[in-house]
């Protein structure tokens, strides 16, 4: 770390005056089932169209021989399954073959739980279960195979577990016939066996853990536009996600219906990863779970005002709602309760907040959302509501939005913004065309006594058609931030977005990780977050150059900083972020410090702007431990450092 001779920005660390609290909800995850994020990605399930229950069934599969598909099946909600019949000569096959998610992910000596519904309808009959790789040059496709001994003539779950000699990012799933008698299969599925935390209908482990490790405070889920649905029956209806996986409905994916330019046809949700599991997933990675559902308007982008529900039509979304709550909160006793105890989780999941709508605006939904919030209120008064200022980052249907939000009395404004370079860079004296809401003195100004932000779904997108992930977008997140941070008394959450991103599978970018069958990383904006969530302390202290915010005010240099305290561990915690393309020297004033200190410093600097993690290189650019001398003084303690251009810098000062 390079020490300049002479400092020209100070900035004074009130470390005295604790400022607001900075909430635990933060810096949070926004899950989205888009670009593959559930099914193909973070839900482990290796077989695609695992019920036949896609419009057109044999989606994901290829059938030879004699296969009839039938639709009396044991699970009334997913009722089809196929008939395996003896094809007719020695010769000959019966069987199917499943192509996986852009293929089937295995790796070397791993083992993957093969299962599936079956039954022999003459009492007896064999299948042959292979992982195979059709497109070798070696004698055999299948590098690894199992009979499986069908013994009923009624429906049964069968399990066989395959280890897989061979790491294959693209194999595929083949069954044959192996006996003359016929075979009904129904439900087949292929999970890896180390899943996150070892579950059955787990999640793929990299992923989940990617997400462990942000310690994220608020989990935000399942959308989103999926929430919505391109139309009313496709929105996303939780009660369809839990209860037994092979009863849970397909869902035609939103996200099939968006680009054509990124077309997936075969873009449905089997729900396996569904309600229980996302509490699940909010426990297990210690964030709050925040549950985002239906005020009864499909997609106001995607349709005109009639595709909605009528207001004389809320009651069945109202009783969603109000049954979410208590399949979170309730007594085993109560309906909902008792079935979440029957899932497995006697204990409620100590649901604080709610989501009514996703990404609504005007009176459609600003009438909706009252009557929600009534009855919401009538029953469950202790329940935070999370209203939405719609799509737009400012301007007159933002006004309107916050306006509403307002008279109604959300407890929280979901904002979103997707926004490019000079946004997120812009102040309020920089004669920006976006006006005083963008850059990081957005909050600055914001109303005090209103509801709080939840900045649900951000990021920076590059400009003329920069708009994948690349570096000089995450310093600009992370000098937006500091933003938040400084205005954590009306900032309350936080979510970066898209989440997830299959490289063969997505539809926008840029995401925070993105994977393949068998790989992922996380992106620089990962580490960011990150950094923020992992360091978000407990008080905001005043920090000042010149007695102003630094935000890239005029004479900042292109400088932003935030600083918080963390009472737990006594630690000072201040964030500068350099957006300047040179170096620039900082001399940081921890006033009221006194006594000798050290500060540990982690450091994201680039090796060009445009660069990126990747999955041959996911970890180029890594936030980089350091250290970095504090020195005594009378009244304040000072670190006298140089920031590297288009620099995030973050010290922990003991
Ligand atoms: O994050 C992608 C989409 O952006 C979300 O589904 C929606 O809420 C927003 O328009």
């Amino acid at each position: 770390m390079g020490i300049s001779a002479q400092a020209q920005h100070v900035m004074d660390v009130n470390t005295k005056k604790l400022g607001a609290p900075v909430q635990p909800t933060m810096y949070g995850l926004f899950f989205e089932d888009i670009n593959f994020a559930a099914d193909g990605g973070l839900y482990g399930e290796l077989v695609k169209n695992r019920s036949f229950e896609f419009a057109q069934p044999y989606m994901g599969w290829r059938v030879f021989g004699r296969v009839e598909l039938k639709n009396d099946g044991p699970f009334e909600r997913c009722p089809h399954y196929v008939v395996l019949n003896d094809p007719g000569h020695r010769e000959r096959r019966t069987g199917l073959e499943n192509e996986g998610f852009f293929g089937i992910g295995v790796e070397k000596g791993k083992e993957y739980r093969f299962t599936v519904w079956a039954r022999a309808p003459k009492g007896s009959s064999q299948i042959r279960v292979q992982l195979i790789n059709p497109s070798t040059m070696e004698e055999r496709q299948e590098f690894v195979q199992q009979k499986l001994d069908i013994t009923s003539s009624d429906w049964k779950k069968y399990e066989i577990i395959l280890k897989s000699p061979r790491t294959e990012a693209k194999a595929q799933l083949r069954i044959f016939l192996s006996s003359p008698n016929s075979v009904c299969l129904e439900h087949i599925s292929l999970f890896p066996v180390d899943t996150y935390k070892g579950r059955e209908n787990g999640l793929r482990r990299d992923l989940a853990e990617a997400l462990e490790d942000v310690h994220p405070g608020v989990f935000r889920f399942p959308g989103g536009c999926i929430v919505e649905g391109t139309t009313l029956d496709t929105r996303y209806q939780w009660k369809n996600t839990i209860g037994p996986v092979e009863n849970r409905p397909t869902n035609r994916n939103r996200w099939e219906d968006t680009f054509d330019y990124r077309y997936f046809a075969d873009y449905y949700q089997s729900y396996g990863l569904g309600f229980y599991e996302f509490f699940l997933l909010s426990e297990d990675i210690g964030a709050e779970p925040l549950p985002v559902l239906s005020v009864g308007l499909a997609c106001q982008f995607q349709n005109g005002p009639d595709a909605h529900a009528a207001m004389n039509e809320l009651d069945p979304y109202i009783q969603d709602c109000l049954d979410l709550i208590e399949f979170a909160n309730g007594d085993v006793n109560t309906e909902w309760g008792k079935k979440r105890a029957e899932m497995g989780h006697p204990a409620p999941f100590n649901l604080k907040f709610i989501g009514v709508g996703n990404e609504q605006w005007d009176d459609l939904y600003y009438d909706r959302l009252e009557v929600f919030m009534k009855a919401i209120r009538a029953k469950y008064p202790n329940i935070k509501i999370v209203g939405t200022s719609g799509p737009d980052s400012e301007g007159k249907m933002f006004e309107k939005g916050w306006q509403a939000m307002r008279r109604l009395k959300a407890d929280l404004v979901d904002e979103h913004f997707y926004r490019n370079e000079d946004w997120f860079l812009a102040t309020p004296e920089g004669k920006s065309k976006y006006g005083p809401g963008c850059g990081a003195m957005r909050y600055d100004t914001y109303d005090r006594k209103g509801p709080k932000v939840f900045a649900g779904e951000y990021a920076c997108h590059g400009k003329n058609k920069h708009k994948w992930n690349h570096y000089e977008a995450s310093i600009l997140e992370a000098a937006f931030m500091t933003g938040m941070e400084r205005n954590a008394d009306v900032v309350y959450m936080t979510a970066y977005a898209p989440l997830f991103a299959h490289v063969d599978g997505w539809q926008w970018r840029p995401d925070l990780i993105w994977f393949d069958n068998l790989r992922s990383f996380r992106s620089v904006s990962y580490y960011v977050q990150q950094m923020y969530a992992q360091n978000c302390g407990t008080n905001v202290l005043p920090l000042t150059m010149d007695k102003r915010p630094v935000g890239n005010q005029d004479g900042q240099d292109g400088l932003y900083a935030s600083a918080v305290s963390d009472k737990p561990s006594g630690e000072i915690i201040v964030k500068v972020v350099n957006t300047s393309r040179s170096a620039q020297d900082v001399t940081l004033n921890l006033v009221g410090l006194k006594g000798d200190h050290t500060a540990q410093t982690l450091t994201l600097s680039h090796n060009g702007m445009d660069d990126e993690n990747t999955l041959d290189n996911p970890t180029r650019i890594t936030p980089r431990p350091g250290t970095c001398a504090v020195t005594a003084g009378k009244k304040a303690a000072t670190i006298e450092d140089q920031l590297p251009p288009m620099s995030f810098r973050l010290y922990r000062i003991k």
